[in-house]
């Protein structure tokens, strides 16, 4: 079978986490800084926090922004249940505006035409690792006085043209924070993994912080108990401070050296994605019943990093429901996936928000066409045959 999504994983990998093994740190080590380091450095922000996963850099994301009760957050339905639930880990409301029709990404005139005055920050998923307006949603949410959150999960190591020139998903100006996923699906893997990334020094720092408990060791930084009496008087080389309520989001040595391993391989991954891609749209052009997926700005083409290849099918055209098709497929060795049921319609979201049909038409019609095909690396270009064979068999 062939997976809709899948690591790659080569020898020198196996190698790397192998050396940590044999080393004296498995967390907390040299290679959670060198990852960061590097990582920020190929993005083209100032800092990078590595985290135990990409919800916890979200959840970091909405503290550090100081987001929580009575604070709106508006995203995309078109996403992952993390890039709203973490709104809701603060004690925010998540909320939705509708999609593009042609990038299924948050639409930036949406975003306008229902904004609330409560919304504290805007999360700008780059769903399938196409990038959304950034400049346009940065715009809107700014003119409001709200933060900008990318939730780049999908386009680790892709980028976007704006005004004739090239940026990275989290090297440009219109994000004041942007996550990553290094889950095996995504472009590049540490088995489980997130990075958060920014610009702003006291961002990371909090962001940094609250990575490990809220626990302060070094010592310039120490604030004092706030008594130097009975069994606190005396402080010395043991002594921690936890200044802030924070978590366990570490990240270990052993993800971090695959991390630095898979970044050093991350352009070609990307360039065979985007092979695998043109493939599809080739062969797919010429069916009325499907719709590749399509770009905003041609000139993003080149750029963009292709986690999924999802395309639209007009089921009654084809006169085969999904569940059929999918079924189908399956029978000829090819696995695909739904991406994304709109989050609002989940059962947690409907009790707990009362949010129904109707409220992001456009992401709901998307979902009842939508199906991701497979797109990894190593798919092999018969597998990829297979794939178009497969599809093209279905009228
Ligand atoms: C758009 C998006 N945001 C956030 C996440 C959460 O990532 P993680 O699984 O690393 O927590 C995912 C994961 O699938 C995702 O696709």
């Amino acid at each position: 079978m062939i997976p809709y999504g899948k690591q790659t994983i080569d020898e020198d990998d196996i190698a790397a986490v192998v050396a940590v093994l044999k080393s004296d740190f498995l967390t907390c080590g040299p290679e959670v800084d060198a990852f960061e380091r590097e990582f920020a450095a190929f993005v083209g922000a100032k800092h990078a926090v590595a985290v135990s996963n990409a919800t916890a850099a979200l959840h970091l994301a909405m503290l550090v922004a100081d987001v929580g009760a009575g604070d709106r957050v508006v995203t995309s339905p078109n996403t992952f249940l993390a890039s709203a639930n973490c709104a809701a880990f603060v004690g925010a409301t998540p909320d939705f505006a509708d999609i593009d029709p042609v990038t299924y990404n948050l639409c930036p005139v949406s975003l306008e035409q229902d904004w609330k005055k409560d919304t504290k920050a805007v999360i700008a998923v780059a769903y399938a690792g196409q990038s959304p307006d950034m400049p346009e949603i940065a715009r809107v949410a700014r003119s409001h006085g709200a933060i900008v959150i990318e939730d780049g999960c999908h386009g680790v190591g892709g980028g976007f043209v704006h005004d004739a020139k090239s940026y990275k998903i989290g090297g440009h100006p219109w994000a004041d924070m942007t996550t990553f996923s290094f889950h095996p699906v995504k472009t590049m893997t540490t088995g489980e993994g997130g990075m958060l990334v920014t610009d702003n020094a006291e961002y990371a720092a909090k962001a940094r912080l609250l990575r490990g408990h809220g626990m302060v060791r070094d010592f310039d930084l120490l604030k004092g108990f706030g008594v130097n009496e009975g069994p606190l008087a005396e402080q010395g080389p043991w002594t921690y401070e936890m200044q802030e309520l924070g978590y366990n989001y570490r990240i270990t040595d052993i993800q971090c050296a695959l991390g630095r391993s898979q970044l050093r391989k991350l352009s070609n991954f990307i360039e065979r994605r985007r092979e695998i891609v043109a493939s599809y749209n080739e062969a797919f052009d010429a069916l009325s019943w499907l719709q590749c997926p399509q770009v905003s700005i041609e000139a993003s083409r080149p750029h963009i990093s292709w986690h999924l290849y999802t395309v639209q099918i007009d089921f009654e055209a084809l006169g085969k429901n999904r569940t059929e098709v999918m079924m189908e497929l399956r029978t000829r060795g090819v696995g695909t996936q739904v991406l994304y049921t709109p989050v609002n319609l989940q059962p947690w979201y409907r009790q707990t928000y009362g949010y129904s049909f109707g409220k992001c038409p456009r992401a709901e019609s998307y979902y009842t066409k939508a199906l991701s095909l497979p797109l990894y690396p190593s798919m092999s270009n018969s597998d990829v045959k297979q794939v178009i064979a497969a599809i093209s068999c279905l009228a």
